[in-house]
């Protein structure tokens, strides 16, 4: 708020007596019809009609927040990106953590992967990261990311969400002639290449107690590069210094009645109270060579890198410390967009990297190259020449190498990368793997009830035939943990009729 009182004026700046008149054709005490002429009413509710914008199709409801990046360590063997050189150095930051699936308004204190989607303005521009609460991924191939999103969504026909649409996209029940199919134990077309985000999703973490407490990765592999054009593929990590923490379903589902905005409320309310929460930033680094060597394919997001082969090194430090002055300015409008990376980042091959965000974060005019055009508020360069590389008015470029530096892997390194093929990916017991390291995990933790409880409790709802291909799905992890499914669909006499939930 500004010291002095605003001024109350039409939307082209014509100072207005009162914001409560209407201007009435007719004769006191009958006044009738409104007038067209009178531009503070036609301006005022036209302006109300218009006044919301298209809410995300995923990530559509969040909590955000600014903060700053802190340099923390040397990172200059890695990186020349300058937010990350320099111990000490501080970058203003941006966040909105977000809900997948629900729609803006929904509770917040559901199953779910956190979204966490955060700018950094550096000096060299803005860095804009789009990361998750949890380190892998549904899918592997971009394409079925709408399918996978929808089916966490409502049922088409009954716009409620539905366990059967949930359950069967993940196993890939497929209706040809109107029949049901499961493959029980599908090697090819199907999408249980999601068994490690899915065991995740209905662990802990799935419902974090606060957002504090969640951890952030990018999933995704980037490369971080180096002026000399030498590069390192890294995944980052954001790592809660308030620990990680979730709620029982129990707990979250009350708050989902009590107190909605549950998230909003606890991360506004600690920043107020100056409980700045903060996060160490780290990277896992790996080498050209060793990407080529190593056993999972690195540009899979259904794949972790086991910490004992490729450790956190911490790189700096992520502190949360102002609340929106207002939600919608700072936070709702805010477009992110993961291909805006500063030199010293660069994208890897990685297929699930390259969608781009909010329509509008694209369409802001890029500096100097882009004249004329929607949203053109500054100068337009006045009377620079409208082409690049003028000798009339010299313009600096940075740098020696496009794409962020990362042009130079080697030949054979590109080579190993590879070629343009169409392409579906297979899922085989590889893609088990790290889900049942992962249930060993959950073992360590005295989690495996609570994981099998949180699966009954959404799994119940499902038609027979989901319920048995999600049980051949959790066997090949391990058969004791369809065995504790069943009974525990038993106990609530859960197990379903096959007539799909449909009318
Ligand atoms: C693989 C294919 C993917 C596609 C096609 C995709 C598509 C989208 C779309 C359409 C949005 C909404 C954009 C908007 O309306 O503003 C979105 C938002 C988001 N996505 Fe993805 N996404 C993909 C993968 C991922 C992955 C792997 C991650 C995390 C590792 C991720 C994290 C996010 C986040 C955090 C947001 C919310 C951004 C915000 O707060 O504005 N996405 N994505």
């Amino acid at each position: 708020m500004t010291a002095e009182a605003p001024i109350y004026t039409l939307s082209e700046g014509c100072p207005y007596a009162d914001p409560s008149t209407a201007q009435r054709f007719g004769n006191s005490p009958v006044k009738g019809l409104m007038l067209l002429q009178d531009t503070q009413l036609i301006e005022t509710l036209a302006h109300f009609s218009r006044e919301r914008i298209p809410e995300r199709t995923v990530h559509a409801a969040a909590v955000g927040a600014w903060g700053e990046f802190e340099v923390t360590h040397d990172n200059s063997r890695l990186t020349s990106a300058s937010f990350l050189n320099g111990i000490g150095k501080k970058s203003k930051v941006l966040l909105r953590i977000s809900t997948v699936g629900p729609e803006r308004g929904s509770a917040e204190t559901v199953r779910d992967v956190r979204g966490w989607a955060m700018k950094i303005f550096t000096e060299e521009g803005n860095q804009d990261f789009v990361f998750n609460s949890i380190p892998v991924f549904f899918v592997r191939d971009p394409i079925k990311f709408p399918s996978v999103n929808r089916s966490h969504k409502r049922n088409p026909a009954k716009n409620t969400a539905d366990s059967t649409m949930f359950w069967e996209q993940v196993l890939n029940v497929t209706l040809p002639d109107g029949r049901w199919l499961i493959p029980s134990s599908s090697f090819h077309n199907n999408n249980q290449e999601g068994i490690h985000a899915l065991m995740l999703l209905f662990s802990s973490r799935g419902l974090p107690s606060s957002l504090r407490q969640i951890n952030s990765y990018s999933g995704h592999t980037y490369k971080l590069t180096k002026e000399d054009g030498s590069f390192v593929y890294v995944k980052f990590h954001f790592k809660s210094n308030q620990g990680v923490q979730g709620m029982s379903l129990e707990q979250a589902t009350k708050l989902a009645g009590e107190e909605p905005e549950h998230h909003t409320i606890d991360m506004w309310n600690a920043i107020e109270r100056g409980e700045y929460p903060s996060w160490t930033f780290c990277a896992q680094v790996m080498t050209a060579d060793q990407a080529e060597k190593y056993r999972w394919n690195i540009f899979d997001m259904t794949k972790v890198w086991p910490h004992a082969d490729f450790p956190l090194q911490p790189l700096g430090k992520l502190t949360l410390n102002r609340n929106p002055e207002n939600y919608f300015a700072d936070i709702e409008q805010a477009a992110f967009s993961p291909s805006t990376m500063v030199p010293g980042i660069a994208p890897s091959a990685d297929p699930s990297e390259s969608p781009s965000l909010r329509p509008s974060a694209g369409l802001l005019p890029r500096a100097y190259a882009d004249r004329d055009g929607a949203m053109r508020y500054m100068t337009n360069y006045g009377d620079d020449p409208n082409y690049v590389r003028s000798s009339l008015r010299p313009v600096t470029f940075r740098g020696s190498l496009g794409a962020n530096g990362s042009a130079n892997g080697g030949r054979e390194h590109e080579d190993w990368v590879g070629k343009v093929t169409a392409y579906a990916s297979e899922v085989t017991d590889d893609d088990f793997e790290q889900a049942r390291a992962f249930w060993k995990v959950l073992q360590t933790a005295g989690e495996q009830e609570s994981f099998v409880d949180n699966v009954v409790a959404h799994l119940k709802s499902a038609m027979a035939r989901v319920q048995q291909g999600a049980m051949d799905m959790f066997s090949r992890v391990d058969p004791a943990i369809a065995k504790a499914i069943k009974a525990g669909l038993d106990k609530h006499s859960a197990i379903q009729t096959d007539q799909p939930s449909k009318k």
